[in-house]
């Protein structure tokens, strides 16, 4: 790992299966990253603390993601992979920020105001359900950016605000300090997230219930594509594929030839949706297969995703360890 490089990172909390929208919003583009950044990406499992209290999905939540981020291509050798939960240096660093952090910035960020305005909305007390590691979220997600040098962090739209909260505490520290202790990092948007569409027609997401599954077994997937919203026009119809479903998604996988021949075939009629919905299976289960294969391996034998997490941890721990003494220093303890 060249240290010239800038240094990119993001965690990803395992709190349910990866989607399509997943792989292409988030673990693709941070693979293509990581050719040109020296990257951190880590399992935010203490983030998914908050709302996972079930020990087994958590287990098993964390095995899957990992296993997706390998079977994807991730290179261990090349991008740093480690748990959050295997560096406590990450809540040294965030119990000394928040002394940086004012109650005020917590109270204005977007995902924990939601949770109160909904609460707001049903008459519920406002902060039902609202537990501390909800509040100081973006405490902690601070510390993971802070701890690593992130220079850059690519996240979803919505994780920006907490991006631009991790560089207002860092300047806070910095400047009390008067040292340039803290780097402060920058959030780069995937637009790409926002518009990938589900099985109903609305952005993919797991709130919506509305996701295809990265390595759903074949026959599963082919199941779930039929299911996907489509009009009621006749087969004979011409048809267009700039409102339809089953083409968005065709259209993220294929390459420009085939997206023109389906398109050309959608316009001169006789293409049915159960065709349509073939073409998008037959084509996703080309891309998938061998990443599939992959992941289903590494699912029958954990030891390798075991080996590399420890290793991760390892060399995580290092680097988080060098930094907590030079801020202790900082701080003077
Ligand atoms: N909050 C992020 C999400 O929900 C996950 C996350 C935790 C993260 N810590 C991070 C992302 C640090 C980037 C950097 O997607």
């Amino acid at each position: 790992m060249s240290n010239t490089k800038k240094i990119a990172l993001t965690g990803i909390k395992p709190t349910g299966v990866p989607h399509i929208g997943n792989y292409l919003g988030a673990i693709k583009p941070a693979l293509e990253l990581a050719d040109n950044y020296d990257a951190r990406y880590f399992i935010a499992d203490y983030h998914a603390l908050n709302s996972l209290k079930d020990r087994d999905l958590l287990k098993s939540y964390t095995y899957e993601v990992a296993a997706t981020w390998l079977a994807c291509g991730l290179d261990p050798d090349k991008v740093l992979f480690y748990r959050q939960s295997d560096v406590p240096q990450i809540f040294e660093l965030t119990t000394m920020i928040m002394a940086f952090t004012s109650k005020g910035l917590m109270n204005r960020a977007h995902a924990y105001k939601a949770i109160v305005a909904d609460n707001l909305e049903k008459e519920k007390d406002p902060d039902n359900g609202v537990n501390m590691g909800l509040f100081t979220y973006p405490v902690l997600m601070a510390a993971d950016i802070l701890m690593f040098d992130a220079d850059y962090v690519p996240v979803g739209k919505d994780q920006i605000q907490h991006i631009e909260i991790a560089a207002d505490i860092a300047e806070a520290f910095n400047s009390n300090y008067k040292v340039e202790a803290l780097k402060i990092p920058t959030g780069i948007a995937s637009e790409e997230t926002q518009t990938i569409t589900g099985l109903d027609g609305r952005k993919m997401s797991k709130s919506y219930n509305n996701t295809i599954s990265l390595f759903l077994p074949e026959k599963q997937l082919r199941k779930i594509i039929m299911k996907i919203v489509t009009n009621s026009q006749e087969i004979d119809e011409p048809k267009d594929p700039d409102s339809c479903n089953v083409f968005a998604l065709y259209k993220l996988f294929a390459t420009k030839e085939q997206q023109e021949a389906l398109a050309e075939r959608y316009r001169a009629g006789g293409l049915g949706w159960g065709h349509a919905k073939q073409e998008l299976f037959e084509l996703l289960n080309t891309v998938v297969a061998p990443m599939r294969e992959k992941y289903f391996a590494l699912m029958d034998d954990k030891s390798y995703i075991d080996k590399v997490l420890v290793e991760g941890a390892q060399k995580a721990r290092d680097i988080a360890q060098a930094k907590i003494e030079y801020l202790r220093g900082v701080i003077g303890f």
